[in-house]
């Protein structure tokens, strides 16, 4: 170990694992926005909280700056290190703590999968509801530092609302146990819901008590072939008075083209420029108001086709038209956008902004997708092989710059899921106010004193 500061944390903990390979150093120096080159100073993988507490003295003592990681498989840079940085990966702290039957809670080390969360809370008959297709290799802790969304907000909420209580290890090493399960907790400040969403920057978060329901009845899988964008939020609103949704996310021609190229099966015929994958509680008058509804669209104009799964297998297919999408675009390593609104500002919102897009990059493929029933849209801009990377992001970033605009003037959000992490730090300013963000410095420096957690993630 050539490095002093490694040796000293070596020597500090022997069994500590710390990987300096290169192979190692680039694989978890960076995340799913591949933007940047992974330049970190090593990877620790702690075995449990106590190493991670030391791992923190150890870099206050001498200066380090560390990076919390999950499964990164984040699309903001959150986890990039790119500048010296110690990463501290949780994939070792992976296992179930405790299930309580009474409190409907499982108690989890942070770098557990989505996915195992999802499996654990089935063996008791129940659901952790968060999900999205990155559950395989996503952890629960990256999922609570950016506030993770997906695919059934609309029913369930982020994850903000399924947090019962969380175990964090603060900037200065001190470890914090953050409301402890409790339901009720009037007695100040909750720095729970201050620690989700805060992207590393203010703790590393090492075990989480998260809430479990009730499975869902059984559901119905629809897809919608609509005929304008303005289709979109009529058929939502329609769908939304007629049945009891569990899921309403759209894409385009331009999405589906992608996804058929890798490797998804169509299922409607014909060109249409929109598609809806909506999901429902089935009972004994779904079946008929799904229908009714469908065909009151039909009439209206604003539905041309559509296709009720039969099957699992073809509601499987029919979402992964929506949910193969990122990976589909991932090879073109899109420039992404992840935006949000309140559903009522949508409809002239998504005039302004189509407009906007279609002057900004006539020529670029632009894929959208998202969360349409959630006020949540993203927009994936492909670079045209004529054009250098650094060209292609500047041009990019002039135009997130009038996008962030438009949606200061509409009350949106410049991220609606993925966090800011390095990709939309020069756009806080469009969704936060300058109050605001100084009052977000001001608790980063309570949290972490020496700034070294995460640093240049979230702000500039
Ligand atoms: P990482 O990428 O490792 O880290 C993300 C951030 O969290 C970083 O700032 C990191 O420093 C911090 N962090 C990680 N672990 C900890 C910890 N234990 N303590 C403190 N900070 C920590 N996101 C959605 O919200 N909705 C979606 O629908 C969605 N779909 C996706 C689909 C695909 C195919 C992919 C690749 C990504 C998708 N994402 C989605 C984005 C991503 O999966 C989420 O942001 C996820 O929550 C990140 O988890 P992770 O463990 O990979 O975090
Ligand atoms: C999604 O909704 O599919 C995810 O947020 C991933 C993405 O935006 O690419
Ligand atoms: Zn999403």
């Amino acid at each position: 170990m050539t490095d002093a500061r490694l040796a000293a944390l070596a020597a500090r903990l022997p069994n500590l694992r710390l990987l300096t390979d290169p192979a190692d150093l680039e694989h978890y120096g960076r995340d799913w926005t591949r933007r940047w080159t992974p330049a970190p100073l090593a990877i620790a993988l702690p075995g449990d909280v106590a190493e991670v507490q030391d791992i923190v003295r150890w870099a206050n003592e001498q200066g380090v700056a560390v990076v919390p990681s999950g499964g990164r498989t984040g699309l903001s840079g959150g986890a990039v290190a790119a500048h010296g940085e110690l990463v501290l990966s949780l994939e070792r702290m992976n296992r179930v703590l405790d299930f309580d039957a009474v409190d409907r809670t499982l108690t989890v080390q942070a770098g557990m999968s989505l996915h195992a969360v999802h499996e654990a809370a089935k063996e008791h008959g129940l659901i952790y509801p968060v999900d999205f297709a990155a559950r395989g290799s996503c952890s629960i802790g990256g999922n609570i530092a950016t506030n993770a969304g997906g695919i059934r907000v609309i029913r369930y909420g982020n994850t903000r609302e399924w947090i019962a209580g969380l175990t964090v290890v603060a900037g200065n090493g001190k470890l914090l146990q953050l409301n402890r399960g409790l339901i009720k907790n009037s007695s100040g400040y909750d720095l729970r819901q201050l620690m989700i969403g805060s992207e590393g920057t203010l703790g590393i978060v090492v075990e989480a008590t998260v809430r479990l329901t009730d499975p869902p009845p059984s559901s119905q899988v629809m897809l919608l072939a609509l005929p304008n964008m303005d289709a979109l939020m009529e058929v939502f609103a329609l769908f939304r008075s007629r049945l009891t949704l569990q899921a309403f996310e759209f894409f385009t021609d331009v999405a589906l083209r992608h996804v058929l190229a890798h490797g998804a099966q169509r299922a409607i015929d014909g060109e249409h420029p929109y598609y809806v994958v909506t999901e429902f509680d089935a009972d004994e008058s779904s079946q008929d108001a799904a229908l009714a509804a469908f065909e009151y669209g039909v009439d209206h104009g604003w539905i041309s086709d559509g296709v009720i799964a039969q099957s699992e297998a073809q509601a499987a297919a029919l979402w992964r038209l929506r949910e193969g999408i990122t990976e589909s675009l991932a090879p073109h390593r899109p420039y992404k956008n992840d935006i949000s609104l309140r559903i009522s500002a949508l409809p002239v919102f998504l005039h302004e902004i189509q407009t906007l897009l279609g002057q900004a990059y006539p020529h670029f493929d632009v894929v959208w997708f998202g969360h349409i029933g959630d006020g949540n849209l993203h927009i994936n801009v492909l670079r045209p092989e004529n054009l250098s990377d650094s060209d292609f992001i500047a041009q990019c970033e002039h135009v997130t710059k009038l996008l962030a605009d438009t949606l200061q003037r509409h009350g949106g959000s410049i991220s609606a899921e993925h966090g800011i992490g390095l990709v939309k730090r020069a756009y806080l300013g469009s969704t936060r106010s300058e109050a605001e963000i100084a009052l977000m410095r001001g608790v980063k420096q309570v949290f972490d004193p020496k700034g070294l957690l995460n640093p240049g993630k979230l702000f500039i």
